[in-house]
């Protein structure tokens, strides 16, 4: 005999804690089925372990989707301040860090018991390492079959996410799903990863390991301002993560360094006040040393005083800096990144419940949706909001 809910919710995530809350408190009997051994662990991890749980700029604008209005209406449903009306009812101190991203003041953990406390008052329920087998369509609705039995439900909320980090139990059931029932997949890639660059490359720029900048990363018409940071693999940091789901492989990524700054207008003050001056040391007064050495080296300048160059020379080894193309040979993959892009076409829901459009009673939320954020909160914005919508319609 199999057992009977009206909600079945596969993934303790984010987006299927959030649904589970949600479909609880309209008094609908939640199961919520994960395989890891505890619920939330990418909101464990997040944020340095403080959990950027939202940002307070959060637009339809900030995500990528083959069809950017689909997250509109999920969105404006439930707002980054919805979502602080809950931590705050908690009692869960947090700051805005930067840039309208808000971090728990203490730990990640402080939202997962959020979560569970939410669940435990509506009386969802949550079972861990589930090994689930099978998903069918019944006349009533569908039955999960798992290791330990089978649930019967009028109502199948996939939660799963999306690929990223394997190591952590990210796994493709939901694309699986969706491809069992006939909805569309728009093809998955890494986003928000730190880029790779080939050997001669990395050789080249092997004195700059761990040297962070700010910089504007643009790929074609899309650009960051945030921090860039240059390993031992190649190119990381919030600028690089962020124009990582813009980039595709063999495209160029252009950096300009101290976007803030005229360096050739600073070059030039300089050498009125001090012709002598190395342009190395000049330019060490503004960028990192090891970045000073690198432009002044590659152009053949480093010991070269200022009171050579003319406006023109300046303004050209500026160009370098302000303008310096890189092609990454590719990033680091699934292994590192911190979301998936694409995932099940959203042509295929309901953008009001994430319900699938031909298969009444199944939805599909979070991650594993073809709608991905930029990095600063943006992504679990959309898993709670997600996952808000669903909560109302399963
Ligand atoms: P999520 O991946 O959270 O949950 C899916 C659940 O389904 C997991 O519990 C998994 O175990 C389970 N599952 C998978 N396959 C299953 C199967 N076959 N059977 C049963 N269960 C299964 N975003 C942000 O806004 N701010 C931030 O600070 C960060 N920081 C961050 C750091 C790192 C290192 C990563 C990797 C990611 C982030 N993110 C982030 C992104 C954010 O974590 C992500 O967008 C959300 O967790 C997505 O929520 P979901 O609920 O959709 O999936």
């Amino acid at each position: 005999m199999a057992e009977q809910f009206d909600v079945v919710i596969i993934g303790a995530g984010a987006a299927g804690m959030m649904a589970a809350i949600e479909a609880g408190k309209r008094g609908r009997r939640v199961v919520v089925l994960d395989h890891a051994k505890a619920p939330g662990e990418k909101i464990r991890i997040s944020g340095g372990g403080r959990c950027n749980f939202t940002n307070i700029h959060a637009g339809p604008k900030n995500f990528l989707s083959a069809n950017p209005h689909f997250c509109k209406s999920a969105l404006a449903r439930y707002t980054p301040w919805d979502f602080i009306g809950m931590v705050d009812r908690h009692g869960i101190a947090w700051h805005e860090k930067t840039l309208g991203q808000l971090f728990c003041d203490d730990s990640a953990k402080d939202i997962i018991r959020m979560l569970l406390t939410e669940m435990k008052d509506v009386r969802a329920v949550l079972r861990l390492g589930a090994q689930i087998q099978s998903v069918e369509k019944t006349l009533s609705g569908f039955r999960v079959v798992a290791a330990d039995g089978s649930i019967d439900c009028s109502s199948l909320v996939i939660a799963s996410g999306g690929k990223s980090i394997p190591k952590m139990g990210a796994t493709g059931f939901a694309y699986k799903i969706a491809e069992q029932f006939g909805l569309p997949l728009i093809e998955t890639r890494p986003a928000l990863v730190p880029l790779t660059l080939d050997p001669a490359q990395l050789e080249s720029l092997s004195a700059l390991a761990g040297v962070a900048v700010d910089a504007e990363a643009r790929s074609g018409k899309t650009a960051f301002e945030e921090a860039l940071l240059i390993t031992h693999r190649g190119l990381s940091g919030p600028a690089i993560l962020q124009i990582s789901s813009y980039w595709r492989e063999g495209g160029d990524i252009r950096l300009g360094l101290l976007p803030r700054v005229d360096i050739a207008a600073l070059l030039k003050a300089a050498r009125r006040e001090n012709g002598r001056q190395a342009l190395q040391t000049a330019l060490a007064e503004h960028l990192p040393k090891r970045l000073a050495q690198f432009f002044t080296e590659t152009a053949g300048l480093n010991n070269r005083p200022l009171a050579d160059l003319s406006d023109k020379a300046i303004d050209a080894f500026c160009l370098g800096i302000k303008d310096w193309v890189i092609t990454p040979a590719g990033s680091e993959g699934y292994r590192t990144a911190e979301v998936t892009l694409g995932g099940v076409d959203t042509r295929a829901l309901d953008s009001r419940s994430m319900q699938a459009r031909d298969v009444p009673g199944l939805y599909f939320i979070g991650e594993c949706v073809d709608v991905t954020g930029w990095l600063g909160g943006y992504n679990f914005q959309w898993a709670w909001a997600s996952g808000f919508s669903t909560g109302q319609a399963a």
